[in-house]
């Protein structure tokens, strides 16, 4: 089996050129920060206090996640219902920045991280994956672009779905999460030392995954 870690912050493009490689190798593509959601999405749904870490320890037992591969890629079920959409959701992704400091959620989900990564050749999306998850994977790429333009791109988006952004408010907050992921004390992000940079500042979308494709047949 051949797997890719790729890590990197929020915004850099991350999971769009992670799914559109690994359908063209015809890998799997796992998002693992769906994972974390799920999680979160059971703790919110039991009123669980997501800062309690013991309280989420102890609930952790009555959380069964499970993953399908089908044509549109990966549904995630929690407890056997379909919450592939539930867990999309502002106030889940608030919940999961917290859900995923806490030591006791990541060792739940170790063990099903790399099951993944030993049944099938993976893109395996995260934060921790070549640090922690998957030591041994044969490429481990640290993707990420300048908080400039992961800002840029972010206005972009937000524009195009019709709330206007103001620019400089925007790369205040992608500059103060990257301080808080990167100096958290629980899996903080960082590239591995043995890893690959993947600066897409400059690339279009296209060359993005032209070069992480190019990167995994070298190591094939
Ligand atoms: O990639 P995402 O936005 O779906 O991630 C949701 C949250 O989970 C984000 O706060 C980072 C965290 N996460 C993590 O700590 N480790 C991972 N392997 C994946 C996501």
């Amino acid at each position: 089996m051949f797997a890719a870690a790729i890590d990197g912050p929020a915004g850099a493009g991350k999971s769009s050129v992670a799914r559109e490689a690994a359908k063209r190798l015809g890998f799997v593509y796992v998002d693992t920060g769906a994972l974390y959601r799920t999680v979160a999405l059971y703790l919110l749904d039991q009123g669980v206090p997501l800062r309690d870490s013991q309280r989420v320890a102890a609930a952790l037992p009555g959380v069964q996640v499970g993953l399908e591969y089908g044509e549109e890629g990966q549904r995630m079920r929690l407890n056997g219902q379909d919450v592939t959409g539930r867990i999309r959701t502002p106030e889940v992704s608030m919940a999961t920045s917290a859900v995923a400091a806490i030591p006791a959620v990541r060792a739940f989900l170790l063990g099903l991280q790399r099951q993944l990564a030993r049944e099938n050749n993976v893109l395996m999306d995260g934060r921790d994956i070549g640090t922690v998850v998957l030591p041994q994977a044969q490429l481990k790429v640290f993707l990420t672009a300048s908080p400039e333009e992961r800002a840029r791109r972010r206005v972009r988006q937000l524009e195009e779905s019709g709330q206007p952004a103001d620019p400089a408010e925007v790369l205040r907050e992608i500059r103060q999460r990257d301080l808080q992921d990167s100096t958290r004390e629980t899996a903080p992000l960082k590239p591995a030392p043995d890893g690959v940079l993947l600066d897409t500042s400059g690339l279009t979308f296209q060359e993005s995954v032209e070069s992480l494709i190019g990167l995994v047949r070298e190591r094939m």
